[in-house]
């Protein structure tokens, strides 16, 4: 079965063609209409301008989606659209565009939650992926655990109770001047310092929780680095990128280590922008190893935000029942 699929969450427009059936998990076309240069010029995602630009850019890539997948609509067997969370202004559009061409083709409308969307992002870039499994997803707005208990049945364990981890590589990468957003940029730059030049408090909180808390480390390097802006002094960016960077992934391997513990399982499923990071991608191999457990991530090109992994998703949204009628809304959390 072919399945058309809408991402427009935050500021990436995304529109992808999947060939689903059974173990069969073929990507088509995967087109991304970024929006990050507009939102660069403001330091951050500006809603208004975020849906504008959706709103430019959607039908466009669903013509590309298709043409570039080789089929019409005639052939698509389901149209999949993340629904929330997100921006709701953003979400909206995606929504409304599904919902519009599926009710005038008479095609089976499938909403999709775009924190699952982004695990599901796994099962195309590994073919022998099933749940059950533990997955942790680490994003611009998320860092959760997860029990995958089925392809559609999800529990949270733990989450961060502040800041997402994305949020803090970002804020951090932009006030050292980094290009927006600066999660690539810190991970590019940590390869080149010392990670134990300086000594940041961990976001990995107590050890009787799975929970992360990414605020205090967020403000700790923010303050480092007005104190040495305030002073005159040379800030050693590559030594505040790898230390901030070690302190984080120390923490994510300690909760890694504790999840796999207490869930019991030896299968772990890393998704989410931030899992492009390649320290924590290092990072939660060696404690993999250690601990004789299996370690997923989606290829790179599938970490950031697209509508492959909403596709791959919505497969199983469908196989579940979850079809929507024209009362479909988006919701933001
Ligand atoms: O999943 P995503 O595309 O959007 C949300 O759903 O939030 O994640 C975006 C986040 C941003 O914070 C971005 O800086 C971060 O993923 N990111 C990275 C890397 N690539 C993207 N963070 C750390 N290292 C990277 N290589
Ligand atoms: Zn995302």
């Amino acid at each position: 079965m072919y399945i058309l699929a809408f991402e427009s969450s935050c500021d990436e427009t995304a529109a992808a063609v999947l060939e689903m059936d059974g173990d069969k998990r073929i990507l088509k076309s995967n087109i991304i209409a970024s929006q990050v240069d507009i939102h660069a010029l403001y330091g951050g995602v500006v809603p208004e301008i975020a849906s504008r630009a959706h709103i430019e850019a959607i039908s466009k890539i669903t013509y590309e989606a298709l043409d570039t997948a080789g089929v019409s609509l005639k052939d698509i067997g389901a149209i999949a659209v993340t629904n929330g969370p997100g921006l709701i202004g953003a979400l909206l559009v995606a929504v409304n565009f599904a919902k519009s061409l599926a009710f005038a083709n008479n095609i089976p409308l499938v909403p999709v939650d775009h924190i699952k969307g982004h695990v599901a992002a796994n099962y195309i870039t590994h073919a022998e992926l099933k749940p059950p499994f533990l997955a942790l997803v680490v994003s611009g707005g998320h860092t959760s655990f997860f029990d995958v208990k089925s392809y559609t049945g999800y529990e949270e364990i733990a989450s961060t109770r502040d800041d997402a981890v994305g949020e803090c590589f970002d804020k951090i990468g932009r006030v050292m001047g980094l290009p927006y957003p600066g999660g690539a940029a810190m991970d590019k730059l940590a390869q080149e310092g010392n990670k134990d030049a300086i000594p940041f408090p961990s976001p990995a909180i107590s050890k009787n929780t799975l929970d992360f808390s990414f605020s205090g480390l967020k403000t700790a390097v923010v303050n480092y680095l007005n104190t040495k802006n305030q002073k005159g002094e040379q800030i050693p960016r590559a030594d505040v990128a790898a230390s901030c960077t070690k302190t984080i992934v120390d923490a994510i391997c300690a909760k890694v280590e504790a999840a796999l513990k207490q869930t019991g399982y030896k299968k772990i499923v890393l998704a989410g922008g931030v899992s492009a990071n390649s320290h924590i991608r290092q990072g939660i191999e060696r404690v993999c190893k250690k601990m004789k457990a299996q370690f997923f991530a989606p290829q790179l090109c599938l970490c950031g935000d697209n509508a492959a992994m909403i596709g791959a998703q919505g497969y199983y949204e469908l196989l579940n029942g979850r079809v929507a009628d024209e009362s479909l809304n988006a919701y933001p959390s």
